[in-house]
């Protein structure tokens, strides 16, 4: 990439404390990681840093934790023990590490969740200073969390000694950069989750260049709303629905959404699953799934394809009952032959589910990130990379 960042490959960091800022934001249930790629994707990088005589600090962030209410849950401490199998290395998990770091040579050092500080998601100067402090060099090769301005992604690269990008981060920029630079039309984007705010902003870019966008889950739901339809309890960002009714007036804007969905009285792995169209749904429904009459149009859509950027699940898939959406979905995109992205850690777990990864042409392992990178080209972080080593 036109990358005047220093690549952290290219440094001496013998004897350094190198920090990594990673992006180990796996999904946990009852203390088990249920899909391990994004840790995978991060042993290069540690490896390499391993390899040069670094004294390696890993940081990362965890789910959505409330600094203010200390919920264990979120902890990455079951990450650093799968570090330690994965790498055959020991590896020292901090639970207090913000007022400093032991001088450990001969282990890796996993810091806890960087979103259990006060101060981190606000960017906070004292506290990036504080993290930056605790380095003499900092690596940001987080990908998935280059898009937040945080004092771990963000801040502290601004007051570390040195700073510089690693090795993870830049391969998704090059392959990023190129699988967008001239896509083969049609072009469908699939974008589905829970994260509203985080990508309704995206659609807008998207239906510039896309001929099609499929959307389910949170962002369907919040379209519907905007469109006037009933969507009775299901996942809604309130403050977003403004916004979704600002893009379905756009003149250019060719957003498909469900005409039948799966519904059920409540959200959990034991609700009775309904099959209702848009016009049923009731006050007290959920949504949890596309139905089959959209997935028929939604695969139609996908066949005609010949490059397709996917982003997010279309229902709850980790459900028997509400997974018929997002799995009909995937084996379109498998069978066709065209050019296919795909980003983001639910959407990294869908492929491994249902067995599709041998069929798509990239797969990154950012989310927000991915979908802010085709939105604007560029992240945050790196542009603060630049920035920061005056290019
Ligand atoms: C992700 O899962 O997309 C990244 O880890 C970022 O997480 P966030 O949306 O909670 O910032
Ligand atoms: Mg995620």
């Amino acid at each position: 990439m036109e990358m005047q960042i220093p690549l952290m490959q290219n440094l001496d960091l013998q004897g350094l404390r190198t920090m990594i800022r990673l992006d180990l934001n796996v999904p946990i249930e009852k203390g088990l990681i249920t899909s391990e790629e994004r840790i995978h994707a991060a042993l290069p990088t540690i490896e390499i840093a391993l390899s040069k005589g670094a004294k390696v600090i890993l940081l990362s962030h965890l789910g959505r934790p409330d600094p203010e209410a200390l919920d264990g849950s979120f902890s990455l401490e079951p990450v650093a023990r799968k570090l330690e199998e994965l790498i055959g290395k020991p590896v020292c998990f901090l639970t207090d590490w913000i007022e400093g770091i032991p001088d450990i040579t001969d282990e890796l050092i996993l810091c806890e969740n960087t979103r259990y500080l006060k101060g981190e998601k606000t960017n906070n100067e004292s506290l990036s200073k504080q993290i930056a402090n605790l380095c003499d060099v900092y690596v940001m090769d987080a990908f998935g969390a280059s898009h937040r301005q945080h004092a771990s992604t963000f801040g502290a690269m601004q007051y570390a000694e040195q700073a510089c990008i690693g090795p993870l981060l830049c391969r998704e920029i090059e392959h990023l950069t190129k699988a967008l630079s001239k896509p083969e039309k049609p072009l469908v984007a699939i974008i589905g989750g829970a994260k509203i705010s985080s990508k309704i902003g995206v659609i807008e870019s998207l239906s510039k260049t896309c001929d099609h966008i499929i959307v389910g889950g949170g962002i369907a739901n919040t379209f519907l709303l905007a469109g006037g339809k009933e969507t009775g309890k299901s996942l809604i960002e309130p403050e977003m629905v403004e916004l979704a009714t600002r893009i379905l007036n756009l003149n250019d804007v060719n957003v498909s959404m469900p005409i039948d969905v799966t519904v059920a009285k409540e959200f959990s792995n034991e609700a009775i699953a309904e099959t209702k169209s848009i016009e049923e749904v009731e006050n007290d429904d959920v949504i949890l799934d596309i139905g089959p009459e959209t997935s028929i149009i939604y695969q139609d859509i996908i066949n005609g394809a010949k490059t397709i950027i996917w982003n997010g699940p279309v229902g709850v898939f980790e459900f028997d009952q509400f997974s018929n959406g997002t799995r009909s979905l995937a084996k379109a995109v498998e069978q066709n032959s065209g050019f296919k992205i795909v980003g983001g850690g639910d959407t990294v777990a869908i492929v491994e589910k249902y067995n599709i990864a041998n069929s798509i042409s990239y797969i990154s392992t950012g989310g927000g990130a991915f979908l802010e990178f085709v939105k604007n080209g560029t992240l945050p972080s790196v542009e603060a990379l630049k920035s920061r080593n005056k290019v």
